[in-house]
């Protein structure tokens, strides 16, 4: 099984799904990195092999997924599954249709709290923080048309205490994260 994996930044998230294959730990592998802007998550891709792309979203637009599309569809080798692991560009309603029930999201809350438009990276900690929840945590989702509002696969909560920082608090969730994403994965490959 193929797995593709979408990123804009750091690609810690990625790093654990490239960790947890090599140690044997998740039966499957990465037919591409895909990133929509120079990002670091390219460098940990090229250092494990991995081929990876980058597309500019500055200069594709609203044609950037179809794009995408045309390159994973005439590949020689397909692509069984998308996961997006902090990628930042929408996808066209024609891509989503495509992959349908084939692509997943994390994102750092409790969906369907703290999710949608605008709500990306350290954002969701502050909006968190500044609404005095008790708890946070991260959510593996189905990417459906909207943002962040797909059927959800799996969530796991971490607690939030009194003089946490958004910094602070995104490490907590982030640490998560990387663990429950190889769960969201094995989910995906299991359906
Ligand atoms: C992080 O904000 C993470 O919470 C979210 O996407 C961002 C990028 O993380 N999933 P990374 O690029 O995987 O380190």
């Amino acid at each position: 099984t193929r797995i593709a994996v979408f990123i804009s930044g750091s690609g810690s998230n990625l790093q654990s799904i490239i960790d947890n294959i090599e140690n044997d730990n998740l039966n499957c592998e990465i037919s591409y990195v895909i990133a929509d802007r120079e990002c670091f998550g390219l460098e940990r891709a090229e250092k494990h092999g991995i081929k990876s792309i980058m597309l500019d979203k500055k200069l594709f637009g609203k044609n950037l997924s179809d794009e995408i599309n045309a390159i994973l569809e005439n590949d020689t080798e397909r692509t069984d599954y998308i996961v997006l692991a902090g990628y930042l560009s929408i996808l066209s309603e024609n891509f989503i249709n495509k992959w349908n029930r084939k692509i997943i999201n994390i994102h750092p809350s409790l969906l369907p709290k703290y999710g949608g438009k605008g709500m990306y990276g350290i954002k969701v900690h502050e909006a968190v923080i500044a609404n005095k929840e008790k708890e946070s945590g991260c959510t593996i989702h189905f990417v459906d048309n909207g943002i962040d509002t797909g059927e959800i696969i799996t969530n796991v909560k971490v607690p939030v205490y009194e003089n946490d920082t958004p910094e602070i608090l995104q490490k907590r969730v982030l640490e998560k994260e990387h663990i429950l994403l190889i769960e969201g994965i094995k989910k995906l490959l299991e359906q």
